[in-house]
């Protein structure tokens, strides 16, 4: 061969193996779409389906969580067995990150008169642990909304609603709560505030395009508050459900997805991102949800705005990376924003895959009627009369779930 043609061979073969090089693992992955994920077996989702579609959310959906831990101390700052009228113990801890001065308040309420650690329902609150109930006792965290909305404490109990306190504890379970603006406020402010800066690399000033958004931060969190339940015995650690309502069930789903300590996933109205079918573009849509909240998912997320057909799995693949642990899904009847139906056909399209764990999947293949839920298989489904919310009648399906796998 002549000198001129090796040098073009090499330079041929040099060429190839770089572009081998940088073909990422989400443009070779299979295109799993919004379908039914069957597989032929267990190992098979395990060693290959699995790994690629949990990688898939990591990197292109939420954002990597840092790999970086950073020193996490507990703060018992009061506890009292007086609340609730007597019936439960109200704990508050501080939970405080690295050199941070902003603490996550810990909000729980815990049967009292237990015999052994109680189950819990882990959830994250709106706008600051003292709106959820009336218990003047409530610490209001700095970070919580200030001025004229908090006034003299007008906000106090304001979602008293969506947090039936008694009848959780009186059905044997521990509430704990945290607020989301704790762990990362939630508006755009290109990640200057909350626990993303603790966390950036020297000279980073904001995540990476395949790193956290606000959903993974607020995931991150919920993890935290696992790991303090780890270290009181008074509550089981193994039988710990999260929750979460709206954008915060998105957050609950991707939770459970992320950290195999929760036994029970539920997404009450999760939406798009969440429990919904993205490609069915029914109410919010990917480029709706980045535009409002370009926060909430990590900057590759933008590729499939208005190009909902380049999603390699959708939303069926969330619920089905928590398998074979129970997932509740839940929808309102006037929630079309969040898309019932498509809510309920990811729960649907997940199902095989808790087959091959042994498992029963969804019960039913077709929407139930109104206020008909369906919790015979590991992955349970309802749709409320009513609008997007979070209500006893929820709250009352959650425990009867949970009751199921934890009494
Ligand atoms: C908005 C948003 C939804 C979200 C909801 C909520 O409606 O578009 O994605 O679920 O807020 O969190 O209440």
């Amino acid at each position: 061969m002549k000198k001129t043609s090796l040098l073009l061979m090499s330079l041929l073969l040099g060429a190839l193996s770089l572009s081998a090089q940088s073909k990422s693992p989400i443009e070779d992955m299979q295109h799993y779409g919004a379908e039914p994920l069957r597989f032929k077996s267990l190992k098979e989702w395990r060693k290959v389906h699995r790994p690629a579609i949990y990688n898939f959310f990591l990197t292109e959906v939420y954002g990597r969580q840092p790999e970086q831990k950073l020193p996490i101390r507990y703060e018992m700052l009061e506890q009292s067995d007086k609340a609730l009228g007597g019936k439960a113990t109200r704990k508050q801890i501080a939970i405080h990150v690295g050199e941070s001065q902003n603490p996550i308040l810990l909000l729980i309420y815990q049967p009292n008169n237990a015999r052994k650690a109680v189950p819990a329902f882990v959830a994250m609150n709106f706008k600051g642990n003292h709106q959820i109930n009336v218990d003047p006792e409530i610490i209001i965290s700095q970070n919580a909304p200030k001025g004229k909305e908090l006034g003299s404490d007008p906000a106090r109990g304001a979602a008293t609603s969506r947090w039936p306190l008694e009848m959780i504890v009186d059905a044997g379970y521990a509430v704990a709560t945290i607020y989301r603006g704790d762990v990362d406020p939630d508006f755009d402010d290109g990640f200057q505030n909350g626990i993303h800066p603790l966390f950036y690399r020297d000279g980073q000033s904001k995540p990476a395009a395949d790193e956290w958004g606000t959903i993974s931060a607020w995931a991150w969190g919920l993890s935290r508050v696992m790991d303090y339940i780890e270290k009181d015995k008074s509550i089981d650690q193994k039988r710990v459900a999260v929750v979460g309502h709206s954008r915060l069930g998105k957050t609950a789903l991707w939770t459970a997805a992320l950290d195999e300590r929760f036994a029970i996933s539920i997404s009450n109205d999760s939406g798009c991102g969440g429990a919904a079918l993205s490609i069915r573009k029914m109410g919010e849509t990917v480029a709706k949800i980045n535009k409002s909240f370009p926060h909430w998912f990590c900057d590759n997320y933008n590729k499939y705005s208005d190009n909902e057909e380049a999603l390699k799995v959708d939303q069926q693949g969330l619920i089905a990376l928590i398998a074979p642990r129970p997932v509740y899904v839940a929808s309102a009847e006037l929630d079309a924003w969040a898309d019932p139906e498509g809510e309920f056909l990811s729960a649907l399209n997940a199902s095989p895959v808790y087959e091959l764990y042994g498992r029963k999947g969804l019960a039913i293949d077709k929407m139930p009627a109104l206020s008909t839920p369906s919790q015979e298989g590991d992955v349970a489904y309802h749709i409320r009369p009513g609008k997007h919310d979070i209500t006893s009648y929820d709250w009352s399906q959650y425990i009867r779930f949970a009751n199921k796998y934890f009494k």
